[in-house]
């Protein structure tokens, strides 16, 4: 087996002023598989994510992830800068240093790995909530990011782009070979995933394969 795409273990954080709000977590997400984070709200998926992401510094403990790392936020308009499509899936790319021709190679293969090409030049503002989540990943994509973390990513979205967008995540893991971390609250998005984790108070209490989670959360009634 190769090594995991994420690992980190006995991680804490604390806040400034605040309580630990990780304590000593652990966990693996092999290379190339789709793996939830469950956990209610305040048990501290967005600051592990963040960890992940090296945007927050635990206190102690080790966490090692393969990059580039994309992330993808619950709020699309948070995330997206530019005026456009193709823009904002190019900005991403700045610090590369490519041609043009290779920066428009990327953009155009990053919107064609989301269904969106036809979209490049449409303006942010006149596109769904749905779509702004797909042209967010497209930004991850156009970097070639190995690892995608996504808090939440479905949580302003209607039933129907909410399938659409864990669908569509599911279609790149298996197609790119790209490794993904999705928290969620929906306990039918578990259907698309490989594994997931609980997280509870900052420790993650359970693992286990789609079956075995779905069994848990319907029994335990955490969702
Ligand atoms: N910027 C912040 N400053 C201080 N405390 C925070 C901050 N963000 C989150 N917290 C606290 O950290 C804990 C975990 O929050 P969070 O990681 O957002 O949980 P979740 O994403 O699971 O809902 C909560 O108690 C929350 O109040
Ligand atoms: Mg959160």
């Amino acid at each position: 087996m190769s090594a995991p795409a994420i690992r980190v273990s006995n991680l804490s954080f604390s806040w400034p002023k605040g309580d630990k709000v990780l304590k000593s977590c652990s966990l693996e997400v092999p290379k190339g598989e789709f793996w939830m984070l469950l956990g209610t709200n305040g048990s501290g998926k967005s600051t592990l994510l963040r960890v992940l992401a090296g945007l927050l510094h635990p206190q102690s403990g080790e966490r090692e992830i393969l990059k580039p790392v994309g992330f993808v936020f619950q709020n699309p308009d948070h995330q997206l800068v530019m005026p456009t499509v193709g823009a904002d899936v190019a900005f991403g790319l700045v610090e590369e240093k490519l041609s043009t021709p290779q920066i428009r190679q990327r953009v155009e293969e990053a919107l064609s790995a989301v269904n969106l090409l036809d979209l490049q030049r449409r303006p942010i503002y006149a596109l769904s909530g749905g779509q702004k989540q797909r042209i967010a990943i497209a930004g991850a994509i156009a970097r070639h990011c190995e690892v995608l973390l996504l808090d939440e990513p479905t949580a302003l979205l209607d039933p129907d782009s909410q399938r659409e967008l864990v669908s569509q995540v599911r279609r790149l893991v298996n197609s790119r070979g790209l490794t993904a971390l999705w928290v969620t609250h929906r306990l039918d998005e578990l259907d698309y995933c490989d594994g997931a984790f609980l997280l509870e108070n900052g420790q993650v209490v359970d693992r286990g394969d789609r079956e075995k989670m779905q069994r848990r959360m319907t029994e335990t009634q955490l969702l």
